[in-house]
């Protein structure tokens, strides 16, 4: 009887729970309490026939012991659950502020260009980053070994190939892969980064981005891509900005121009920034080459268009006068920062 009794009494304690301090001790007063199961079991052992009492009272003391271990590591493991007496911490208490991340800079000025352009009509086209020679070099009008190839120096993948692999080194490559594909008229912008093998230095990194525009339609003029230059200088710059056009040279255009803004710090009476010009240079266009027109497959003799391409990088530190480049890509907390507020998150 009593034997069974204490079986019984030992699954209890194996399978007890409590989630407060309050339902651990009413665990002690059922078990150990003046009139709690086990003590009860002690008032009985008085009665078992003497030749029993050794292994009686040992099994009756090793399940006092059990009893008194569990009680004691429920209440441990409902110590700081404060159920006993209500929550002992404040609800009410504000939280820990979490910083909020922010946009880094380079993807807001890239945001920018693309929302100036959505609204002239421009669609976002994409490329691969690692490219081949046929759409960075060949098929933009760089003839195999024309000394223009050595204005941009190529990270390659694979070499020493009849189309080698590389990283490409402009974003001018998405003209050529947008111009296999879709049929004009063509109204697209090309964001993303590109890659050159050049010294680290305030004005030059390895990694860099761009944003490249192409529009081609039937009697597309000089003319149109000035307007669409000075509309969007106008909107990143601000609404009295000038721009200047220069004659230049690149493969994929001609003819070819650069284009400078007037300088926003001193509105074109000369400072440091824009060391004492009035201007600051802020992208590269052209007209598009027949050559192009034609490597794409789109007829030059009915068609016409214009292309361009800027840093973003460049872009963004004439819009907050960052005077290093290697800002942009150092990930110092204390410089993103002063950008958070810029955008909403
Ligand atoms: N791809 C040129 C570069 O990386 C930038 C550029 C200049 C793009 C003139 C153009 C352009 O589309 O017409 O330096």
């Amino acid at each position: 009887m009593l034997k069974e009794e204490i079986e019984q009494i030992k699954a209890e304690i194996a399978g007890l729970k409590a989630c407060s301090q309050k339902e651990a001790e009413e665990w002690r007063v059922r078990l150990l309490g003046k009139k709690g199961e086990i003590t009860q079991l002690f008032e009985e052992f008085r009665t078992v026939a003497p030749e029993l009492k050794k292994e009686f009272g040992r099994t009756l003391n090793e399940l006092k012991q059990t009893a008194m271990a569990k009680i004691a590591e429920l209440k441990a493991a409902t110590e700081d659950s404060g159920a006993q007496d209500g929550p002992k911490q404040d609800l009410s208490m504000p939280g820990d502020p979490k910083d909020l991340g922010s946009r880094h800079p380079v993807s807001i000025v890239r945001q920018e260009i693309v929302e100036i352009f959505r609204k002239f009509g421009y669609d976002v086209a994409e490329g691969p980053e690692i490219e081949d020679d046929y759409h960075v070099f060949e098929a933009l009008n760089f003839p195999a070994n024309h000394p223009a190839r050595d204005m941009q120096d190529t990270f390659f993948v694979s070499a020493g190939h009849l189309n080698p692999i590389l990283l490409r080194t402009h974003t001018s490559s998405i003209q050529v892969r947008t111009m296999e594909t879709v049929k004009p008229p063509i109204r697209v912008i090309c964001p993303g980064r590109v890659f050159r093998n050049e010294a680290i230095s305030a004005r030059a990194h390895c990694i860099f981005h761009q944003v490249e525009g192409l529009y081609i339609d039937e009697k597309v003029t000089f003319a149109d891509l000035k307007q669409a230059i000075l509309l969007f200088a106008r909107e990143m710059f601000g609404a009295d900005a000038k721009i200047r056009m220069r004659p230049s040279y690149f493969p994929f255009t001609e003819p070819s121009s650069e284009v400078d803004v007037s300088c926003n710090i001193c509105h074109g009476k000369g400072c440091n920034v824009c060391k004492g010009t009035g201007w600051l240079e802020i992208l590269g266009c052209g007209m598009v080459d027949p050559n192009v027109l034609k490597a794409s497959g789109i007829d030059p003799q009915k068609y016409s268009g214009f292309a361009f391409g800027m840093g973003i990088e460049r872009i963004a530190m004439l819009k907050w006068q960052v005077n290093d480049l290697r800002h942009y890509f150092e990930n110092d907390l204390r410089f993103l920062r002063e950008f958070s507020t810029a955008v909403e998150v």
